[in-house]
């Protein structure tokens, strides 16, 4: 294995680093670093790393692997630091993570990381992640640097899509998606602007569970969006109590196909313009803007419930997206109703379903009881009328840290 200090490469230059908290404890990363780059690379504690990187030697870095497990929750600030510093220098970072949470993964994905692969390593991962590094991107054949790209990005305010999908009807995808906006929306003062798009157009409940009035302006909007202006959409919006942005569906049911992949995508981008965190919520069908929505969005949730139907829609969703290779990554398989703490064989349940569908809950969400229902028949968000509902405790925890990461962003384009 190549010197544990970068500085001290005698032969071969540096071409890459490895940086962990302890590289032995990623033993196939060090096999897979040396099949790739033979003696051309070293390895770097976190703190190295930052030092490292402010040395001149550190430019002509190809890229450097971030390795990190679960027990590295404690090093986050100093491990989000040096992948700010890389990409500032516009080296690449390549995430290797094991048992990470979700939301610390998008977190440090939106902080600079280009690419993400799990470990263990699966076989060829590193190889195939290194090649998508050097595949040139649209910017980098434009020659932009990051930071321009940032720039750019920040001067268009490109606000942060979460859409829900429910993989089987009825599995909580609109009451996920009303909470999840409304939390966020209401974090505090220095709480992020929230748009929620109610995308299911046929049968679309955001307007009942935030008892809002659905409009003809809807309609309007939707069918002409080539010549909305931002004027035209913030119109169309309606406002549930003072702080949440919402298109709700139109008034009559739509049929999904009138609307095309260019009027979903000039919506998104609108309402990305204009707020930090823009949330949709999908129809349970694959319509053809599935995909559109997909790409922009940066985690796209999958719902389901513990049972046949959501497992199989599940394995048709993912057979679908594998054929059209889509970006499978960003989907965030959640559980609704998921077993207590104390049912052992349910718990067993959803570990048997998760494995039989190759997947991992990213996050399991308890039953609201009956509570859940009554709050949206009044539509009210859950904070507004059940605030301990153990629902709400998870989507608040959820919500928290996404305000946190768009607070994050605006301070940094500040
Ligand atoms: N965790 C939960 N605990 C208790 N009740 C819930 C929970 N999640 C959703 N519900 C209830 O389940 C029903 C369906 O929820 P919701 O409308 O959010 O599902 P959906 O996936 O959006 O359905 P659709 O396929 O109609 O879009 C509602 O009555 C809602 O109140
Ligand atoms: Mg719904």
């Amino acid at each position: 294995m190549p010197s544990s200090n970068a500085n001290s490469k005698l032969s071969a230059p540096i071409r890459a680093c490895t940086v962990t908290r302890d590289v032995q404890n990623f033993d196939l990363l060090i096999e897979d670093m040396e099949l790739e780059l033979g003696e051309s690379w070293g390895d770097l504690t976190f703190h190295s790393a930052l030092k490292y990187l402010d040395q001149t030697d550190a430019r002509s870095l190809d890229f450097i692997a971030i390795a990190i497990d679960d027990e590295d929750e404690p090093n986050m600030a100093m491990i989000e630091a040096v992948i700010q510093r890389a990409s500032s220098l516009s080296v690449r970072v390549l995430l290797i993570a094991e048992e990470l949470s979700p939301i610390i993964l998008h977190r440090l994905l939106r902080l600079g990381a280009s690419d993400f692969v799990p470990y263990p390593l699966p076989e060829g991962a590193l190889h195939d992640a290194i090649q998508r590094l050097h595949q040139p991107s649209i910017e980098a054949m434009a020659g932009a640097t990051k930071q321009q790209r940032n720039a750019a990005a920040q001067s268009q305010n490109q606000g942060t899509v979460y859409a829900v999908h429910p993989l089987a009807g009825g599995s909580g995808a609109t009451t996920f998606a009303v909470n999840l906006a409304w939390e966020i929306a209401n974090s505090g003062k220095t709480a992020p602007t929230v748009c929620l798009l109610d995308f299911d157009l046929q049968t679309g409940s955001v307007s009942t569970y935030l008892d809002l009035a659905r409009t003809e302006k809807v309609y309007e909007l939707l069918s002409n969006t080539a010549v909305m202006d931002r004027d035209f959409f913030i119109n169309t919006l309606q406002t549930f109590n003072e702080k949440l942005k919402v298109l709700t569906a139109a008034a009559d049911m739509l049929p999904l196909d009138l609307i095309t992949p260019d009027d979903i995508e000039r919506v998104i981008q609108m309402a990305r313009s204009n707020f930090d965190v823009v949330v949709i919520d999908m129809p349970g069908t694959v319509v053809q803007w599935t995909e559109t929505v997909l790409n922009e969005a940066d985690v796209y949730f999958a719902m389901m419930e513990m049972d046949m139907r959501s497992a199989q829609n599940a394995l048709r969703l993912i057979r679908a997206l594998k054929a059209e290779d889509l970006p499978l990554a960003k989907i965030q398989y959640v559980l609704n109703r998921s077993p207590k703490f104390t049912d052992l064989s349910g718990k067993a349940r959803a570990k048997r379903m998760a494995e039989g569908l190759d997947i991992e809950f990213a996050l399991m969400l308890p039953d609201g009881t009956a509570q859940v229902t009554h709050a949206n028949d009044h539509g009210l968000p859950l904070a507004e009328i059940v605030p301990k509902n153990p629902l709400l405790k998870e989507v608040r925890k959820l919500a928290q840290s996404f305000a946190a990461t768009a607070r994050d962003e605006n301070r940094a384009a500040a």
